[in-house]
């Protein structure tokens, strides 16, 4: 009977030591996340910037949806910072690096943002590997929102950039694009609320 029992509740009996205890976040994924909390910011800063560079060019609403973009970009750092702070890891943040202040045209910025959006989904993947190698499956499960928001990153700017070749030098076309990209509303992402 008490064998039985043993056997039965067998898992229970391994010793602490034998199991391999990934409840904690390891120092290599704690120190990556806090390199892509300066990552989004500076893609915060990026945007901020084309935004001023379009809204000189007199595209006010285009300047607007990189002025979304911007709010965006802060809103992952933010969920980077709770998730640290879930794992009681410190946050420390780092100089935020210069950008690039002015582009040749509007179809150049869109074709940097998307060049510049697949930058950072190689960036996600690689915070997805520590991940695995970690066996760290709260990080996987946590970092999965943002594998999932880099698809719509991408397909946005290309959307983008799709667009604005076609309008080519056509005033009439960027006007109407302007328009439409004026009506952007920022919403809260899903972690945050
Ligand atoms: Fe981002
Ligand atoms: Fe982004």
């Amino acid at each position: 009977m008490l064998n039985d029992l043993r056997q039965e509740h067998s898992a229970f009996l391994i010793p602490h030591s034998a199991l391999k205890l990934n409840t904690m976040i390891s120092k290599k994924l704690a120190k990556a996340i806090n390199d892509q909390i300066n990552a989004e910011m500076w893609s915060a800063y990026l945007y901020l910037s084309m935004s001023q560079d379009i809204y000189a060019k007199g595209f006010h609403g285009i300047a607007h949806w990189y002025k979304v973009q911007f709010l965006e970009e802060q809103a992952h750092a933010a969920i980077m910072i709770n998730y640290l702070h879930a794992q009681d890891e410190k946050v420390v943040l780092a100089p935020i690096a210069k950008v690039q202040t002015s582009w040749k045209s509007v179809l150049a910025t869109f074709e940097d943002t998307l060049a510049h959006e697949k930058k950072v989904t190689a960036m996600i993947n690689n915070l997805c590997d520590i991940a695995d190698e970690d066996k760290d499956r709260a990080a996987a499960n946590f970092l999965a929102w943002f594998i999932d928001e880099q698809v719509e990153e991408e397909e946005n700017a290309r959307d983008l950039v799709r667009q604005a070749k076609m309008i080519g030098d056509h005033i009439g076309g960027m006007i109407m694009l302007d328009k439409e990209l004026g009506a952007r509303e920022y919403h809260t992402p899903a972690p945050l609320k």
